[in-house]
C-alpha cells in the first residue's frame, strides 16, 4: 500500500492527475473507473482546466465503479457530475464513455453493465482489468457502494451488483470486489478530518478494520495507492 499524503484537496487532486497523465504517457490507451464524492469533484475540474490540454482524451475510456440509481439529469447522478465538471469541457469521444444506466431497473442494469465491462476489457482469472479504478471511502468505511451492511458484494461472483444506501435505501449499481481488486491500480482519494480515524485503523490493519470494506480492497497483482491530504492523515505515525 503506497500512501501519497498532500496538504490540500487539491494537492491530493493533482497528484492523482499527475500518476493518471504518467500512466497515460506509459500506456497509451487507458480504462478508467470513475467514482463519486467530493475530492473525485475537485479532481475533474482540475482535469477540465490545468490538464486539459495533457491528454489526448480519445485514448481514454471512462467506466464508473459506482452509480446511485437516478437518471442522468438528476442532482444525485454521478455520471451528470462528471458531465458537469469534465465531460462537458474537453473533447472526448461519446463512445468512450461507458456511463451506467441509472434510469433503468437497478438488477437488469447491473446485468447488462457487467456484461458490457466483460465484453470490452481484458480479463485476467476471470475478472474483467480495469487500468486505474478511483476509489473513495465513506465515513463508515464504505467503498464504491460497498456498505457495511452489505460487505458480501466484496466475494460476489458478478462484474456489477445492485447495493442499497443503509440509510435512505437508495438503490446503486456497483463494481465488486473481485473486480476492484483485479485492477493494475486501486487509487483511493480521500480529504478531509472526518476520515482520519477509518484510515488510520485501516492503515496499521486494527481488528475494526475487518468491518470496512475499504480495508477489504487490495489488488491481486496491481498497485494500491491511498491519495489522502494532511487532516485525513493526522492519526498516522
Ligand atoms: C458515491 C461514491 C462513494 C464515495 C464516498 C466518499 O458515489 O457516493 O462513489 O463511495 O466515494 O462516499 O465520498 P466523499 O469523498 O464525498 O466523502
Amino acid at each position: 500500500m503506497d500512501i501519497n499524503i498532500t496538504s490540500t484537496p487539491l494537492e491530493t487532486a493533482r497528484a492523482f492527475a499527475d500518476y493518471m497523465l504518467a500512466q497515460h504517457q506509459q500506456n497509451g490507451q487507458l480504462n478508467i473507473a470513475l467514482s463519486g464524492g467530493s475530492t473525485p469533484k475537485i479532481l475533474f475540474d482540475l482535469l477540465a482546466s490545468e490538464y486539459k490540454e495533457s491528454f489526448n482524451w480519445s485514448d481514454i475510456h471512462f467506466y464508473w465503479g459506482d452509480e446511485r440509481c437516478v437518471p442522468p439529469s438528476d442532482s444525485e447522478s454521478n455520471y451528470k457530475m462528471t458531465v458537469d465538471h469534465l465531460l462537458s469541457k474537453i473533447d472526448m469521444p461519446e463512445q468512450n464513455i461507458h456511463r451506467v444506466l441509472g434510469e433503468e431497473e437497478p438488477a437488469e442494469e447491473a446485468q447488462r453493465y457487467g456484461q458490457l465491462i466483460e465484453a470490452n476489457l481484458p480479463s485476467e482469472n476471470g475478472n474483467p482489468v480495469f487500468d486505474i479504478i478511483i476509489l473513495g471511502m465513506g465515513t463508515d468505511g464504505h467503498t464504491a457502494s460497498i456498505f457495511p451492511h452489505e460487505i458480501e458484494l466484496l466475494d460476489s461472483t458478478k462484474t456489477c451488483e445492485v447495493a442499497n444506501h443503509p440509510e435512505s435505501g437508495q438503490k446503486r449499481v456497483t463494481l465488486t470486489g473481485p473486480v476492484i481488486n483485479a485492477a493494475k491500480a486501486v487509487c483511493f482519494l480521500v480529504t478531509g478530518e472526518s476520515k482520519k480515524e477509518k484510515i488510520k485503523q485501516i492503515v496499521d490493519a486494527e481488528d475494526v478494520a475487518q468491518n470496512y470494506p475499504a480495508f477489504h480492497i487490495n489488488p491481486v497483482n496491481g498497485e494500491l495507492i491511498w491519495f489522502i491530504d494532511e487532516p485525513a492523515a493526522s492519526l498516522l505515525a
